[in-house]
């Protein structure tokens, strides 16, 4: 079955095609250059630019994989959550193709993707369900109980600030450009992460709920003390850095213990973070817990792991209907 995978949830418009659950070909066109002025994404200009990629971004999709249209299958586009405007894009697009071509359409929770993008790694073992998947991006920040390809319970999520959000408005607060979080990663290499010790949010010995916001609090009242020149920029990034990593790997891995669970996947951007994964190594060898995360590529937003997410639920549901919305927030 050849999957044409559409996702325009935020501002990266990405088209991919698999075959059954194989990646044939995988594009992407980023909105980095247009947002970084704005410190931060702005909704309207995203949709804008959604509308002029996203032909060329599919087109260039079935290209690489040597492929037209009638031959598509099934199409997947991500429904949600996301911004509106963003979502409406794609999932419009993805619908008028799923009605001119006769081809059925599922809409995918951009979630699923990432809980399940660690299965687009394709030359290393998979993980074994049931496992604990933390999501941690831009949008969100998420502990789930994955025990199927289609099956995902909440366990935990941010009450606040999503991880991903936190590192972007730290960065800005620090002058560092947008995306923050590979800047602050960057920065973290050559600093002391036990320089500062910022707040770590627990909210309660047995939680699993996060909170990021204080911390990006106290990071600006603790850059008050410093002229602008003289603040100890490496140090703040490895301290903050490790703060949100000792909060992430703690309560996933009191998730897995509280289900009796002995694996963890990680997804979304923030999981890039190699602070992140070599900490999340340790601990989950330290307690035999098998630990997986996706490569780099598949971290962040994609439509692959749309595709995937996609094929498992057309699989065991069949295909949505046609009069299928888009929604903001998550379902999940
Ligand atoms: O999954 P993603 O591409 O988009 C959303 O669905 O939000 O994640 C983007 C987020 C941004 O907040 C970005 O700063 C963060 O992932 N990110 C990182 C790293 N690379 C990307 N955060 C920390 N360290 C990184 N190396």
């Amino acid at each position: 079955m050849l999957i044409l995978a559409i996702e325009t949830s935020c501002d990266d418009t990405a088209a991919a095609l698999l075959e059954n659950d194989a990646l044939v070909s995988n594009v992407l066109s980023s909105q980095d250059e247009i947002h970084t002025p704005f410190g931060g994404v702005v909704p309207e200009l995203a949709s804008r630019q959604h509308l002029k990629n996203i032909e060329p971004i599919v087109r260039e999709a079935l290209r690489r994989g040597k492929t037209d249209l009638d031959k598509i299958d099934l199409i997947a586009v991500t429904r949600g959550p996301g911004l509106t405007g963003s979502l409406l894009v794609g999932f419009s697009f993805a619908r008028a193709l799923a009605h001119v071509y006769s081809i059925p359409l599922v809409g995918i929770d951009h979630l699923s993707g990432h809980i399940l993008s660690v299965f687009l790694n394709r030359n290393e073992k998979q993980p074994l369900f049931p496992y604990i998947s933390l999501v941690v991006s831009g949008g969100t920040s998420a502990i789930y109980l994955a025990e199927s390809f289609t099956k995902f319970s909440l366990l935990g999520r941010t009450r606040d600030d999503a991880a991903g959000e936190a590192f972007d408005k730290t960065a800005k607060l620090l002058n560092l450009p947008y995306p923050g979080g590979p800047h602050i990663a960057e920065k973290a290499l050559t600093g002391n992460p036990k320089s500062v010790t910022f707040p770590r949010a627990w909210l309660g010995k047995d939680s699993l709920d996060f909170s990021f916001s204080g911390l990006k609090t106290s990071v600006l009242n603790y850059c008050r003390q410093y002229s602008e020149d003289k603040i100890p920029l490496h140090d703040i990034c490895a301290s903050f850095q490790e703060a949100v990593v000792d909060v992430l790997v703690e309560k996933t891995i009191l998730a897995a213990g509280k289900n009796g669970i002995n694996t963890i996947v990680l997804g979304g951007g923030v999981s890039c973070n190699n602070r992140l994964r070599r900490v999340f190594d340790e601990r989950c060898r330290k307690e035999g817990i098998s630990f997986f995360v996706p490569e780099p590529a598949y971290c962040t937003d994609n439509a692959a792991m749309i595709g995937i997410a996609g094929y498992h639920k057309y699989r065991i549901y069949g295909p949505d209907g046609m009069d299928e919305d888009v929604y903001s927030r998550s379902l999940m």
